[in-house]
């Protein structure tokens, strides 16, 4: 589409719809934001160009090389100042999801040893020990349904806690799980209305519950930062890095705030994302028994009916297989926004400054182009053959570039250990009519 907003500058501008005179598409992505997506994918290819609202507009961006340019190669130009990530800020603060600049750069190398391997080594067996208790409760409620999301979202969430802050919230889980789960039930209502952040002080109920919610994470979070400021330990966990911190000019250290960010941003983007996986993955292996089979025949041969440890993951080929079509298929992380600051170009099409930029790791996994039958089930996609025949973009669960995701080896790791443990002893199956 050639359009000529100067007399003597014509752009070249992706198709997309221009929607309703007055309200753009903004209603058609609040009906069913993923949905729409793909709606618009479908149609108009890998870049779309759409109008969210009069004067604002946004673009989809899902052909791989596209992706890399936006998260990798321009990344300077496209920063996180969208409304959903400032509307985050209410719950997250200015912690490493939300932050920018050169105060994401400190605290992003400050929290970035605590996420080296060696030190994860360290914690497979509280990962394994952990989901043990839970398959241990498992024991008392055999016969009756179970709740399996709400189970990985209160296993993941024990494990974040105790892996990075050395906290057991058992006693305080169930609350604090029940807290998240309304904070993000809440944001995923409200994320897509640019009012969001002047919505939330309306004083009715979702507003008030969700003003709650928070009141209550930031309870639990401000007494492990208290507990841990009097003992004055180095326990050598994330905690201790973030309260030991001193800028090397000032030799200030992090406010009571910024740590309460961090802790906050941490036990969300840790536990959540990482319990939808697993909770997919328990679906998938339900509907393709072959799968299953499959998986459950290497835990015999490997592990015998002992408990997983990190050693044992190299030679769990096919349990991480499960995993990345699972996160190829149902990644929790399905959009990532980003502003261009300035003008450029994506796949020759101008771009100007101020536009939104969506990338769906959701659509970028089910791209025709690198994906063959995409909607299948299909872990031998990960083979290392296949994964060398497409381009590293063409995956991106855990996104790309500088703000790729800080957790995900940690959460690679978590995930193989869970599923090795429960798969070797149970076979979830999915409730008729669910
Ligand atoms: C399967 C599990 C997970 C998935 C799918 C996931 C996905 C992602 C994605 C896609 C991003 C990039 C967002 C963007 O570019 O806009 C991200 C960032 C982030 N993730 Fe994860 N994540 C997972 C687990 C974890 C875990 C376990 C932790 C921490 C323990 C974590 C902490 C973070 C943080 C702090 C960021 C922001 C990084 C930065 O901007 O510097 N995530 N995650």
């Amino acid at each position: 589409m050639v359009t000529q907003s100067s007399l003597l500058t014509p752009h070249y501008f992706p198709p997309g719809p221009a929607g309703h005179p007055l309200l753009g598409v903004m209603r058609d992505f609040q009906r069913d934001p993923l949905g729409y997506l793909s709606q618009l994918v479908g149609q108009y290819g890998d870049l779309v160009r759409y109008r969210f609202l009069p004067g604002w507009y946004g673009y989809i961006v899902s052909h791989p090389d596209h992706v890399k340019y936006v998260l990798q190669d321009n990344n300077r130009n496209y920063s996180k100042q969208v409304h959903p990530m400032k509307f985050l800020q209410l719950l997250v603060g200015e912690g490493l999801l939300t932050s920018e600049g050169e105060f994401w750069r400190q605290q992003r190398r400050l929290a970035q040893p605590a996420f080296h391997r060696q030190r994860l080594a360290a914690l497979g067996e509280m990962m394994t020990g952990t989901t043990q208790a839970m398959l241990d409760r498992w024991q008392t409620v055999e016969g009756r349904p179970l709740d399996v999301d709400r189970e990985m979202m209160r296993l993941t969430l024990r494990v974040a806690a105790r892996a990075l802050f050395d906290v057991d919230v058992s006693d305080a889980a169930a609350r604090v799980g029940r807290a998240f789960t309304e904070a993000s039930e809440y944001y995923a209502a409200h994320y897509v209305n640019p009012l969001s952040r002047t919505l939330v002080h309306l004083p009715t109920r979702p507003h008030r519950r969700f003003k709650a919610a928070v009141r209550t994470l930031d309870q639990v979070v401000q007494g492990i930062i208290q507990e841990r400021r009097r003992s004055g330990e180095d326990r050598g966990d994330l905690l201790s890095m973030l309260l030991l911190a001193r800028d090397a000019d000032t030799g200030q250290g992090m406010s009571d705030r910024q740590v309460r960010d961090e802790v906050m941003t941490l036990l969300l983007a840790g536990h959540e994302t990482t319990s939808n996986a697993l909770t997919w993955t328990w679906y998938l292996l339900d509907r393709h028994p072959e799968a299953a089979e499959k998986l459950r025949a290497e835990l015999a041969a490997v592990l015998g009916g002992r408990a997983p440890a990190m050693d044992d993951l190299p030679h769990l080929p096919t349990t991480r297989l499960v995993l990345e079509e699972t996160l190829r298929l149902y990644p929790p992380a399905w959009g990532l926004m980003r502003l261009s600051e300035a003008a450029d170009q994506i796949g020759g099409y101008d771009l100007p400054a101020r536009t939104y930029v969506v990338i769906s790791p959701y659509l970028t996994h089910r791209h025709p182009a690198f994906w063959p039958d995409p909607e299948r089930f299909d872990p031998e996609r990960f083979t290392p053959e296949q994964i060398a025949g497409r381009p590293r973009y063409a995956y991106i669960p855990f996104g790309g570039g500088p703000r790729q995701c800080i957790g995900n080896t940690f959460a690679m790791v978590e995930a193989q250990l869970v599923l090795a443990t429960v798969a070797q002893l149970y076979r979830l199956r999915l409730v008729p009519g669910r």
